[in-house]
């Protein structure tokens, strides 16, 4: 019995060392320390034996359980190592490495234009106001001094809701919302970017839903040349310094007088090419000195107060600014299109 168990233990020892994997490691020692294993089954075998020779055999089974587990332990231990060794070995990191250049976003070309004429508004003194898209017939008619059945409604075909809810066809609501607001009580100076729907058939320069900037100034003596001197350092800011405006004679029901804006062509110098129609101006939005009514209407004595409106579309002035020749490609996102936006700084 004493041999065998020796033997055991040479058998167990040499597998033990022999084992290169953890997995084999833990077979090693359900075989030789398990229940079902050979030691137990020495052990049980001991009934035979004389009461001499019991114990002996009884401690010598304990030495040798302990001598085969403390070498799994050690061989263990050493295996661990090893893997650790081995991943640290293989997961190493190089930080001389140059890195992999981040794909940046950037901003949408409408986003760019819309920021940098708030910004150029906000240095002037103006603050931002915004309005709802879904709006009701009076801000978006009424109190722009376009009662129902005036004519002049069509010039803006409507998306209606209900009869008297509607998608904003223009910016212009926010002022008279704004102007509701101060109760009276000039000045009023805002600008007011946002989304308007228009039923349009999209085409190359019309779409359904486009973005306009609208202003508006109300104070007491202002004046056409108030406007005039403002959307000149608009024009110069955004188109160049090199821009002229000129003012022509308009239609607008909620201003009196009205004009239309234009900008000189920057592409022929004045001269005349297919992108300014040959004239040498290029129109950008439209204008005009408040009516008396919508003043009126909104609370302010229109004998103290006085003020001017402007209302530009956002697309248009980005096509014109960089040379864009479809307002589709501002919708369809694609980044080919989007990319070239990247290194245009505002
Ligand atoms: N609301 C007008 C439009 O959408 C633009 C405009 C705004 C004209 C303010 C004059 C004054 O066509």
């Amino acid at each position: 019995m004493q041999e065998r168990l020796l033997e055991l233990q040479e058998e167990a020892l040499q597998k033990v060392t022999a084992a290169s994997e953890l997995k084999e490691l833990n077979e090693v020692r359900v075989a030789y320390l398990g229940k079902k294993g050979p030691i137990t089954e020495v052990l049980r075998g001991m009934g035979k034996l004389s009461a001499e020779e019991r114990p002996k055999i009884g401690a010598l089974a304990n030495e040798v359980r302990e001598a085969i587990a403390t070498e799994i332990e050690q061989k263990q231990k050493a295996l661990e190592t090893a893997a650790v060794n081995a991943k640290l070995a293989t997961e190493t990191i190089d930080v001389t490495l140059p890195g992999r250049p981040v794909n940046k976003g950037n901003l949408h070309p409408l986003t760019r234009v819309v920021e940098e004429i708030e910004d150029l508004f906000i240095g002037m003194g103006y603050t931002v106001a915004e309005g709802p898209e879904v709006e009701s017939d009076y801000y978006n008619f009424e109190a722009l001094n376009l009662p129902k059945s005036h004519p002049a409604r069509d010039m803006q075909d409507s998306f209606y809701i209900t009869e008297e809810i509607l998608m904003r066809t223009h910016t212009s609501p926010v002022q008279a919302r704004t102007m509701k607001k101060h109760k009276g009580q000039g000045p009023v100076k805002i600008i007011c970017p946002g989304k308007v729907y228009r039923r349009d058939n999209d085409d190359a320069t019309h779409s359904h839903q486009f973005q306009q900037i609208e202003g508006l100034v109300i104070d007491e003596n202002i004046s056409m040349s108030d406007l005039k001197g403002t959307l000149d350092v608009f024009a110069k800011k955004v188109f160049g310094q090199d821009r002229e405006i000129r003012l022509r004679p308009s239609f607008f029901p909620f201003t009196e007088p009205s004009v239309e804006v234009d900008i000189s062509c920057k592409i022929c110098g004045g001269k005349g090419c297919s992108v300014c129609k040959q004239t040498g101006w290029i129109e950008v939005l439209g204008a005009g000195i408040v009516h008396p009514n919508v003043l009126e209407m909104a609370g302010f004595d229109s004998k103290k107060y006085s003020g001017f409106a402007f209302g530009m579309g956002v697309e248009r002035i980005a096509m014109l600014k960089y040379g864009v020749d479809d307002i589709r490609h501002f919708y369809t996102n694609d980044v080919r299109f989007l990319k070239q936006f990247n290194h245009h700084e505002a």
